[in-house]
This record gives structure tokens, C-alpha cells and sequence, in this order.
């Protein structure tokens, strides 16, 4: 394991930084106000060209701007002025700007970042490949991308002593995890990465304990109330070329590796969240894979998938990722036979596809732990965290629940939408959808029992009650109808459809 890792300014150098960018208001609503909603909504198209004409004044906030988030030039006197108090010689020497004929450019992605919970930050990473195309260096530091978001929206926020972010990179989850941990602890196997994560927690003045190595190896024997992890999830032969994509371990083990590692590595109750890609091979349904990953952690754990793609599509878009492909799919010498290498382990290891999603674990302590894996294709209203914790609490009283004596409430975002065909008779329902409006959005068909049954739910009797209801209403028997109906209503529950009376 490597020393203490250093931020790429002195201390007096990042203060100084912080002070250039607070005055001259780069954050995102300085960079909105500027910029006006159109070009503002063109930089979250990557339409970099609209953002360097909208910012090309030479006021402190359009020249940090420009080279900042938008891979514009400017002056060496416009950018001294905009880095004041900083000695451009000092941003010059960290790498944070380069010369380029006789301009300055960026030579790091500085950007403002937030979020709708108050979080609001500045996050240092290498520049992409829309502002420097080419192939990616080996230890490229990714910057804030759709992953990193859609983890950071999933991830459950309880307070917690102590939080690990595994492969932190540019260091975007520990500082969602500062808001809600008392320590921060952020390993990563790229030094360079430590680097810059250094730098993004000094310039928003936070404290996070850095560790280098392998995963979880730097906090052996260490436990943690939540683990997060945008890990080099890709599936491939196991050959590492790109730190940020690569585990260098073959297949999905790193997603398996990751998931044995949660009994050693949570603290009672504790989470472990990361995304994940996983085999769908021709001799093994992909659900029981990854059950059999979760098998024996005596964890819950839920895994929810939300896409697949097929070996070509997925072996051009990492390689794409990387520079490797140029954008139109075409290859020189060496990223053909990449491209090559790569489809043929996967026709050799009969891969037909690869899963992509999130996996959750928790450490219950239950001896009886639930697993669940699905798919949620669906449009989800992001953040789910807070959804996601509520699922692993349903999931706890299920399990301590006498359901025929629980009082049930429809969840208030619960919607009843019917199809019918013109019968003989009028009106003829074929098809009742039970759906839910917001959170995760579930929908699924249920019949007319079910319909009246969960119409019935407000809380007032106990299910027993309405089921004997029902069962005369319909002349069924009270005892088949319950037998059929609890692992309905079980299911109904955990996904949040119905819920406990008191707790909605
Ligand atoms: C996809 S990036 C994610 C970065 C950031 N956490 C995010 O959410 O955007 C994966 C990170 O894992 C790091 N990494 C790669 N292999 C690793 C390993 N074996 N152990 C720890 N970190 C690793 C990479 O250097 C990179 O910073």
C-alpha cells in the first residue's frame, strides 16, 4: 500500500483556488445564470460548442467556464485574472491548465457539481474524450457520467459512523457520503485517481481518509455502516488496459467478488450498494447467477436489472468509451483486433448477453434472508434511494408480520387503470392494471379479487376480516381464498403497493 496521497495543490494553493472560484461564482447557478437556459440545457447535451460561444467574454466566470466544463482557450491575462488569487504559475505546475500555442486550455475537467439535497461541490477529474479525443491514457480518471449519477441517486442515505467508497475515481460518491457519514473512507487501485479525489475533498474542505490497493483490501478486517462502489464493472477476458473500465479479473467476478465481500465488510445493518454487469450465458438463467452469488452471505439483497445488450453492441460501446473505436465504429490494427480478441471470449464462454444494474445488499443479520432479482425496464423518478430503503423495511416487517392480522393501506400513489372491449352486455374489463405514479413506478395486472381486495384496504380491519368479505361476496372458501391471496398481498407489499396502516 502506498503513502498518504497529496491533493495536487499545497493546502495555501487550494484555498487560494477556492476563493478564485467562489468569487467569480462558478457553480451551477452562476454557470446557469451566465450561459441562460438554452446554451445552459447545451451543456447537458455536451454541445460544447453553443457553451464556448455563450461564455466567450473574458469576465472571470465565462473564462473558467470556457475552459473549464466546455474545452475553450483563453488568454494567459484572462486566465490569471480568473484564477486570482492563485498564481497562474501554481495552476500551471498542478496540471489544472496547460500552455497551447500562445492560449491556455484546461488540463483537468473542474467543474461545479450538486445536488437536490443541498450538496454542492466541486469535483476535479481528467478531461473526456469530447473535449481531448484520442484514445484514453490507462489511468484515465473518469468524470462525473450517467453511472455516477444514477448511483448516487440510488444509494440509501441513513446516518451512518463510517461510509466506503470502493474505486472513488474523481471522488463523486464520497462527497454525497460526507453529508451522511461520520468518517469517509475512499480507496482506489489508481494512484492518479487518489490524486485528484485528494484534491476534490480539500477544495470543498472536506476530510477523507485515502486508501490505495485492491477493492476492499486497503480495510481488511474494518466495517462499515454503508459501502458504495461504481466499480470497473465491465465484462470482458480479464485483460486490464483501462483502470476506470478494466478489474482485470475475467467475466463478472468483480460484481461476485464484491457481493462475498459484504459479511466481512458491513457493520450490522450495514449496506453495500454498487452497479453491476453479469453474464447472461446460454447454459444458466442470469437470475440464478446472481442468486447464487447472494446464497450464503446470510444477507437481504435485491438486484435489479435495467438493461441487457448483446455481445457486439456491448464490446463497440466500451471500446467506443475508451477511444479505442472512433465514434463511427471504425478501427485501426489494434482496436479491430481488440474488438476481436474480446467477441470471440465471449462466443468461447457462451455469452449471449450482458446485464447491467444495481445490486444492494444488506447485512440483517436475519436467518432467514431475502433475495430478490428482478428487472425494472421502467422509467424510474430518480432519486430511488429513499425508495430503496423503504423496500428493505417492508422487507423486515414482512418478515416479523402476522399478515392476516395486519391492517393494510393502499400507498398513495397507487393507481387503478382498466382496458375494457365492447361485449354484448356493454362494457367488458379484460385487463386491470394496478401501477404505482411515482418512486419506482411498478405496474403489474391483477385480477378482480385482487382489485377489490386492495380497493378495500384503508386501514380500518384487519386483512382476515376482509378476506372472509370477499370470500362470500364471491362464494369461494375463506381458507383457499386466504391461501392464495398472502402471497399476493406479501407481494403487493414489498412493492410498496400496499403498506402496513401507520406507515404510509
Ligand atoms: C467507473 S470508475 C468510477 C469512479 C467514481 N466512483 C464514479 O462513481 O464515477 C471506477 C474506479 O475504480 C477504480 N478501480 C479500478 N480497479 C480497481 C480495483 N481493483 N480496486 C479499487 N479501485 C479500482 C478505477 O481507478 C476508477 O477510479
Amino acid at each position: 500500500m502506498a503513502g498518504v496521497t497529496t491533493a495536487l495543490l499545497a493546502p495555501d494553493g487550494l484555498s487560494r483556488l477556492r476563493t478564485a472560484l467562489t468569487r467569480a461564482s462558478y457553480s451551477r447557478d452562476g454557470i446557469a445564470a451566465l450561459l441562460g437556459p438554452g446554451a445552459f440545457a447545451a451543456l447537458g447535451r455536451g454541445d460544447l460548442a453553443t457553451v464556448r460561444i455563450a461564455a466567450a467574454g473574458d469576465s472571470p466566470l465565462e473564462v473558467l467556464t470556457r475552459l473549464f466544463t466546455a474545452g475553450g482557450r483563453a488568454t494567459e491575462k484572462e486566465v490569471a485574472a480568473a484564477l486570482d488569487p492563485l498564481p497562474l504559475g501554481d495552476a500551471l505546475a498542478a496540471g489544472l491548465v496547460e500552455r497551447h500555442g500562445d492560449a491556455v486550455r484546461a488540463g483537468l475537467d473542474l467543474r461545479p457539481y450538486g445536488d437536490d439535497t443541498g450538496g454542492s461541490w466541486w469535483v476535479l477529474s481528467d478531461l473526456g474524450a469530447d473535449v481531448r479525443p484520442g484514445p484514453l491514457r490507462a489511468d484515465h480518471v473518469l468524470g462525473i457520467g450517467g453511472a455516477s449519477v444514477m448511483l448516487a441517486q440510488s444509494t440509501v442515505r441513513p446516518k451512518v459512523d463510517a461510509a466506503l467508497d470502493l474505486g472513488t475515481g474523481c471522488g463523486i460518491q464520497a462527497l454525497h457520503l460526507s453529508q451522511h457519514a461520520g468518517s469517509v473512507t475512499a480507496t482506489d487501485l489508481n494512484a492518479r485517481a487518489l490524486r485528484l479525489a485528494a484534491t476534490t475533498a480539500a477544495l470543498n474542505g472536506l476530510d477523507w481518509e485515502l486508501l490505495e490497493g485492491d477493492l476492499a483490501a486497503p480495510v481488511a478486517g474494518r466495517r462499515f455502516g454503508l459501502v458504495v462502489s461504481n466499480p470497473p464493472f465491465v465484462v470482458g477476458p480479464g485483460r486490464a488496459t483501462h483502470s476506470y473500465r478494466d478489474s482485470g479479473r475475467p467475466g463478472d467476478a468483480i460484481s461476485a467478488e464484491l457481493v462475498a465481500s459484504a459479511p466481512a465488510l458491513l457493520a450490522e445493518g450495514g449496506w453495500l450498494q454498487f452497479l453491476a454487469n453479469w453474464v447472461h450465458a446460454e447454459d444458466e438463467p442470469w437470475d440464478e447467477r446472481l442468486a447464487g452469488w447472494l446464497a450464503g452471505t446470510g444477507c437481504d439483497g435485491w438486484v435489479i436489472q435495467r438493461e441487457t445488450l448483446g455481445p457486439d453492441e456491448y464490446v463497440s460501446m466500451w471500446l467506443r468509451d475508451s477511444g479505442e473505436l472512433s465514434g463511427n465504429g471504425s478501427a485501426g490494427d489494434a482496436g479491430q483486433a481488440r474488438m476481436a480478441e474480446w467477441l470471440d471470449w465471449f462466443a468461447a464462454e457462451r455469452i449471449e448477453a450482458v446485464g447491467f444494474g444495481l445490486v444492494t445488499v444488506r447485512a440483517t443479520g436475519s436467518a432467514s434472508p431475502v433475495v430478490r432479482i428482478e428487472e425494472a425496464r421502467q422509467h424510474l423518478d430518480q432519486p430511488i434511494g429513499g425508495h430503496i430503503a423503504d423496500w428493505f423495511a417492508r422487507q423486515d416487517w414482512l418478515r416479523g408480520a402476522d399478515l392476516l392480522a395486519a391492517r393494510l393501506v393502499t400507498a398513495p400513489e397507487l393507481r387503478l387503470s382498466q382496458s375494457a372491449e365492447r361485449g354484448a352486455e356493454g362494457w367488458e374489463v379484460d385487463t386491470q392494471v394496478l401501477a404505482l405514479d411515482g418512486g419506482m413506478r411498478w405496474a403489474q395486472e391483477a385480477d378482480p379479487i385482487t382489485v377489490a381486495l386492495v380497493g378495500g384496504c384503508d386501514g380500518r380491519v384487519p386483512l382476515a376480516d376482509q378476506l372472509a368479505l370477499l370470500a362470500a361476496a364471491h362464494e369461494v372458501h375463506p381458507a383457499a381464498l386466504a391461501t392464495a391471496a398472502l402471497p399476493i398481498v406479501g407481494h403487493l407489499v414489498e412493492r410498496g403497493m400496499l403498506l402496513p396502516a401507520g406507515a404510509a
